[in-house]
Formats: structure tokens, sequence, C-alpha cells
């Protein structure tokens, strides 16, 4: 049965946890199989509102089982923080479960990754500082400690032993900083251990058993597609795949089982951190979609760097992901305009693309091309359906999907769980 995959279609923030949100009482897994606490996925049900960082959005649906994947990163303080903030709320957690493959983030990732951005001066990528980017290159160098390696008491003192043998000759020669004690990080983390033992699980067994026996298994994407780590703006990019087929590596699942790939796209563009933003606006235009949109990081407070609508990019996200659906985020924001650009394309070193360039330097360069479309005065949060939409605004969404290349099924005009359009199922 179903296997569906929700991606950001542009750096991330379209409002993916509204999006999984929204198919909570229709899908029996939700699985996250990339990032960690970087993400911010904000979900508002009537007048309460969640930010959640490690934990799937189908956590706050009670028939869902939440599921954290081998490709996820895990920082253990975090993790059971929003688990007891989420039980205070009322919300019931123990139906989540944890891949015994997943990595930690230990306390040196996170000092590494502070300091290293320290370090970068002008040329820092902006990160949240979370520790992501150091955990998954210790993964890749196999020197990462995985969730399982916690309760082998042997195992974990001798990886904890090589990897700060290591580390702390880097925090302390190359950084200056205090380097950290085996005994302590030891002690910390088997401390977590058994916390977080009644989670773990062989998650892509049971992914795969419960597809095989008719389940809907939807996985919920971090980030998005211009902050993958081969697809995005490197290297001003996060540490993992967002993009459809890293739902396959992150979650333990062929191809074959992915049926529809969800891209969430902004009426609009943001962008946190450093790195090319060809459409974005630093006047008080900027601020205005800031203001309207409430762009302010979930995770970190910073402003969002805000834009138009980029089409080049939405083009993009359909052919890396094969995107199938699109759902098309905070419609709403943009009611008041006489006329909204839209990015169609770029002028480059006296070039004109139509597509991103092939190279970062080229797109570095890249000066958008607008295309002017209607706007509305309306206030379209009310709204339960397309015909309901002013003529311009349809007519804004009806472009918006010729140029990205795939229908918009489903359209956001508020927060809220029921400010949204579905013009055919997600699920
Ligand atoms: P995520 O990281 O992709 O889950 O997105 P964030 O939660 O970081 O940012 C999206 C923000 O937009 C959140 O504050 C959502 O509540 C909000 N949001 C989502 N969809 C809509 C929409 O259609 N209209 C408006 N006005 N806000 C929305
Ligand atoms: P959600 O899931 C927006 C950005 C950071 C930085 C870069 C690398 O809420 O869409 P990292 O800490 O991952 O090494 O930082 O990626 N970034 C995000 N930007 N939304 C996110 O998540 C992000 N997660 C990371 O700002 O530029
Ligand atoms: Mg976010």
């Amino acid at each position: 049965m179903p296997a569906i995959t929700l991606v950001g279609a542009q750096w991330g923030d379209e409002g993916k946890g509204k999006a999984t949100d929204l198919v909570g009482n229709r899908v029996d897994y939700v699985v996250r199989y990339q990032g960690g606490n970087n993400a911010g996925h904000t979900v508002v049900i009537g007048d309460q509102k969640y930010a959640l960082h490690l934990l799937p959005s189908g956590i706050l649906s009670p028939d869902v089982v939440p599921v954290i994947a081998n490709g996820v990163v895990i920082d253990p303080a975090v993790l059971f923080e929003e688990l007891r903030g989420l039980r205070e709320r009322g919300v019931s957690t123990e139906r989540l479960l944890v891949s015994a493959n997943a990595h930690m983030i230990m306390p040196y990732h996170r000092a590494l990754d502070k300091v290293t951005e320290r370090f970068l001066g002008k040329g820092r990528i902006g990160t949240t500082g979370r520790g992501i980017g150091p955990t998954y290159a210790d993964k890749i160098s196999r020197t990462g400690i995985r969730v399982q390696d916690m309760f082998d008491a042997k195992i974990l003192r001798q990886k904890l032993e090589l990897a700060l043998h290591d580390k702390n000759q880097v925090l302390t020669k190359v950084f200056n900083r205090r380097g950290l004690d085996v005994e302590q990080v030891f002690d910390e983390y088997t401390g977590y251990a058994e916390e977080l033992r009644p989670f773990v699980a062989d998650t892509s067994l049971e992914l795969n058993r419960a597809l095989d026996a008719g389940k809907t298994v939807y996985l919920e994407g971090s980030q998005g597609t211009l902050l993958d780590i081969d697809h995005g703006t490197y290297p001003f990019v996060t540490s993992s795949s967002p993009t459809a087929g890293g739902a396959c590596a992150g979650a333990g699942l062929g191809p074959t089982r992915i049926t529809k790939v969800v891209g969430i796209v902004k009426a609009y563009t943001t962008r946190v951190g450093s790195g090319p933003f060809p459409t974005e606006l630093h006047d008080e235009w900027g601020d205005w979609l800031r203001q309207k949109g409430g762009e302010y990081g979930v995770t970190t407070g910073r402003n969002r760097r805000c834009g138009w609508f980029d089409a080049p990019i939405a083009r993009y996200s359909t052919r890396v992901n094969g995107i199938t659906d699109f759902f098309l985020t905070k419609l709403d924001v943009l009611s008041g305009l006489e006329r909204i650009p839209v990015c169609v394309g770029y002028q480059a070193n006296g070039t004109r693309y139509d597509e991103i360039p092939m190279t970062q330097t080229e797109f570095h360069h890249a000066v958008p091309v607008y295309e002017y479309l209607d706007g509305w005065n309306e206030d379209i949060s009310h709204a339960r359906s397309f015909e309901e939409l002013p003529k311009t605004a349809q007519a804004y969404v009806r472009t918006l999907e010729e140029m990205a290349g795939a229908p918009i099924s489903a359209i956001g005009v508020g927060p809220g769980r029921d400010q949204t359009l579905e013009l055919r199922s997600l699920v």
C-alpha cells in the first residue's frame, strides 16, 4: 500500500508541519527520515500552537504511529524535552518508535558546529548550531555513535574514547576550547539509554510490514530541496538529503514503495541562514512579507529572508523529487498587492537562464526576470473552496502550477487545520 513522501520544495519552512497534520487522520505512520532538531515545524490546532523540532508532526494525531527513522540524527536531551513538553499538554507520546540505527548528536558535535561557524566568519553557513553537520560528518566517516550503541556499555565507551581522542585534539589545539571528559559523556548518555529503550525498534522492518498489511506511511521531510546536500545551494545547505530520494535511504524503504511525492511550496520564498537567493527583497517589500507572513524562525528565532516566488526553483524541485502534487501554502499572505512579481528566469553575466544555472558562481550572480500577475485585495483566509477565491487569486495559482510543472492539489489560506483548500486528496 502507499508510502507518500512530503518534501519542502524551496529552502524550508514551507509549511510541512501543517501539511502533515492535515493528513494525520488519514495515515497510519508519520516518519521523519532525515535532519534533526534543526527543523522547526509549526502545527496549529484550534487555539493551540505546537512547535516540533525532532518529533514527526504526526505525533499530534492520536491514531498515528510517529517514527524517527534511521536517517535522522538525535539529540537525546532535546528528544526527551520535546516529549515532556507534549505530555504536559496532554499529548500521548508512547507510540513513538525510534530506529536503532539513527545516529546520536553528541556534545562535541554541538561544540564543533558552533566553533567552526565562528571561525568561518563572513563565510559562515548560518547553521542552527545544533550539531547537525558534525554528526552527519561522523556518520559518513564511520566514527558515529548510533542509538543501539547506547545499550552496550563496552561498545559505547570504546567508541567514545576513539571519538574524543580525535575531537579533543581539534577542540583544544585548533579551536582553543575545552576538551570533553569521556566518563562524563559516557555517564550522561548511558543515563539517556534507559529512557530511550522503550521506543527503540527496527523501524525499517516495521514500516515494510505495515505497507505489506495495507497501511499508509507518510514520510515527512524536513528542510527543503534547495538545502539538500547534493541538490541544494552547496555549501549553504544542511548535511542530509531532504529530497524524495533521501526518504528511501533514510527510512529503509525501496523506491518502488513510494507512490506519491507531495511538494510543499510557499506562494513566495523564504530562506534562513547564508547563501544565494535571487528573488530576495532587501527593501520594504521584504519587511512586508516577513511581517505579514510571520517569517521568523521556529528554531532559532532569526528573521527569515523573504522574496517573491521563484518558478525555476519550483520546477527544479519537481524534477529532482519527482513531485506528483504541490501543496501551495500561504496564499493568504499575498492579499493586498496590486501586482505580484513572479520570477520566471534569470540573467547572469549577460546570459538568460530559464532554469537554475548549472554552477553556483552563475547562481550567485543570477538576477531575477519577473512577470507581473494581477493581485487581489480580499481577505481569503475564510475561503474553503477554490471557487471562493477571487478570480485573480485563482489565476495566480493556475499560473504557478503551469510554471512549476505539477498540479497544485492543496492551497493554504491560513495556519489553521481547516484553512486549506484540498482540490485533490493528498493521500
Ligand atoms: P515547516 O518547517 O515547513 O513545517 O514550516 P514552519 O512551521 O517553519 O513555517 C511555516 C509557518 O507558516 C508556520 O508558522 C505555519 O503555522 C504557517 N502556515 C502554514 N501554512 C500557512 C498558510 O497557508 N497561511 C498562513 N498564513 N500561514 C501558514
Ligand atoms: P524546517 O524543517 C529553514 C538551514 C540553516 C542553515 C543551513 C544549515 O523547519 O524547514 P544546519 O543547522 O542544518 O546545519 O544549518 O540550513 N536550515 C533550515 N532553514 N528551515 C529548516 O528546517 C532548516 N534547517 C536547517 O538555517 O542555513
Ligand atoms: Mg520550519
